[in-house]
């Protein structure tokens, strides 16, 4: 790939979710020529789908003894023994003043009772602590005090531009980026400093709560430059996805677990309780654990979903309170009110990635790394409701300082010395067999069997392509994402947080009770 156009600036941000917003907003406060690029347009990534709300302890807000301590308890107890303590300490708190500056930016959150922020409760929480906005359109709102925030800085940003590969100098260090335009015409962005903020790979299965820009390019960009991921295996379930029918595809609605947590309880299709006798939080167990039961359910009575009864609530304070669920059930015919929600798991979250400090540090000079693209060990084997945007907000403003402390004390690459680039291709698999082929054998429950013929039938369908076009990198990162899933996958030998073996239904903390990483093997390292 012949470069044919250039840029420059001191940090380059991929991405516009809450991550990579934030980082560029405070980078440029700080002083930083910041240039942002998203492969879409600034609101199609996965933040604004965000429903539940922001996870925080805040102090004046809360009054029943909850205390950011509990937060950090609840966190680990979800992650199921994988989360860094140290990493979820600092994240969790830096949660206040990430969500006060957010508010100073306009962001508007929930009023209760008592002039307070109210307040709800979800899966793994042992308080009510979860700040909303818009009843459940919390990432809605994030994301648009964010973008004005943005504009009113004049950020630069580059909507419909591709990473396709970091530029990297003869030292190994990453110094900005190849891309495609709009039209596929390939240009270079040099910066001494590169933050991917690029969200999940939720596309790589059939039915996911993410929208269609999630797949896994970040993640593959810093394999390809080096980075170490981990954790990969650790794919969550959301529980409650709106069912729409067998063939659903691409997103469908989601349905916050905070319905749960305003009372909604979970039943099969002959009216019996799903999460009774399974754990003692019964429907606000953590989601991991919801989501293996509703499968166990679902496969028992033979059923592909169950439903989620919120019949007994007040009608009209419900369609107040979830305005984006009522829309979603009202445009399938359902309404909440009188009609049980029919609701199964979809993949929605990846506790893992690219392995980064709480500061977005990885561990390739240069390259940075926020929110869900990163593996900070906030989340373990399972991700605890709602401290997904709260990691955006908090490690997206520390990796904006770590950037400008880095640039300041000379630590990093020179982008002039960027080498040129090799030309470009990748193994591809064709989209639709890969993801119905992760739905089939990589969801919750797997088995050795399972993730082996998983891996044969991706490789049957796969081709190396030039990275030429949006699609091709798309489908290439997903298929590098896939086959790193599918070997961790068949490597762990238990059942532990979000990924769950059939063949090996325990956890087994003596062989077990670590992370899982993974490095290409990249020339020159
Ligand atoms: C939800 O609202 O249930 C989703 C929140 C989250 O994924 O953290």
């Amino acid at each position: 790939i012949e470069p044919r156009w250039e840029a420059e600036a001191d940090l380059v941000v991929v991405g516009t979710g809450v991550a990579g917003l934030t980082a560029a907003v405070d980078a440029h406060a700080l002083g930083l020529r910041v240039l942002v690029v998203t492969k879409a347009t600034a609101v199609d990534g996965n933040t604004r789908w965000a429903q539940g709300g922001v996870a925080v302890v805040l102090p004046g807000e809360h009054d029943e003894g909850d205390t950011v301590r509990h937060h950090v308890q609840d966190t680990l107890t979800a992650g199921a023994g994988l989360c860094e303590e140290a990493a979820v300490a600092a994240i969790l708190a830096d949660g206040p003043a990430a969500v006060t500056r957010l508010r100073r930016f306009g962001a508007v959150f929930d009023a209760g009772s008592n002039g307070r922020l109210a307040r709800t409760r979800e899966g793994g929480h042992s308080a009510f602590r979860v700040v909303h906005a818009g009843g459940d359109a919390t990432g809605a709102e994030v994301e648009r005090a964010l973008l004005a925030a943005a504009k009113d800085n004049r950020i630069t940003m580059l909507d419909n531009h591709i990473a396709v590969e970091a530029l990297r100098t003869p030292h190994g260090e990453v110094s900005g980026l190849l891309v495609l335009d709009g039209r596929g015409v390939p240009g270079v962005l040099r910066a001494p400093a590169v933050l991917l903020a690029t969200g999940g790979m939720g596309q790589m299965y059939q039915a996911t709560s993410n929208p269609e820009v999630a797949t896994a390019d970040g993640l593959a960009l810093a394999l390809r430059a080096g980075a170490v991921v981990s954790d990969l295996e650790f794919v969550q379930f959301h529980p409650t996805v709106l069912y729409t029918g067998a063939e659903a595809r691409g997103r469908c609605p989601l349905v916050t677990e905070a319905v749960r947590g305003e009372g909604a309880i979970l039943v099969d299709a002959f009216g019996e309780r799903v999460m009774l006798g399974v754990h003692p939080l019964a429907d606000l167990a953590p989601r991991d654990v919801v989501s293996a039961a509703i499968t166990r359910r679902m496969v028992e009575t033979g059923t592909d979903h169950v439903f989620l009864d919120a019949t007994h609530l007040d009608g009209e304070a419900f369609r107040k309170r979830f305005p984006t669920v009522h829309a979603a059930c009202a445009a399938v015919g359902v309404d909440p009110a009188v009609d049980p929600i029919p609701v199964a798991p979809a993949a929605h979250f990846s506790c893992g990635g690219v392995v980064s400090t709480v500061d977005g540090r990885t561990q390739v000079t240069g390259l940075y790394a926020a929110g869900e693209v990163a593996r900070t060990g906030l989340h373990g084997a399972n991700r605890l409701a709602s401290n997904s945007l709260l990691e955006g907000l908090v490690v997206g403003a520390r990796a904006a300082r770590a950037v400008a402390a880095d640039l300041a004390s000379g630590l990093l690459g020179d982008p002039a010395l960027a080498e040129s680039l090799p030309p470009l291709a990748a193994p591809v698999a064709e989209r639709d067999v890969l993801q119905r082929t992760m739905s089939r054998h990589a969801a919750i429950g797997r088995n050795l069997d399972g993730l082996g013929a998983a891996a044969q039938l991706i490789d049957h369908a796969t081709v190396v392509r030039p990275l030429r076009t949006r699609q091709a990198v798309e489908d290439a990162a997903l298929t590098m994402a896939a086959g790193i899933l599918l070997t961790v996958a068949a490597h762990r030998t238990e059942s532990r947080g979000c990924h769950v073996r059939t063949d090996y239904p325990e956890r087994n903390d003596i062989a077990w009770g670590r992370s899982v990483s993974v490095r290409l093997d990249v020339a020159g390292q």
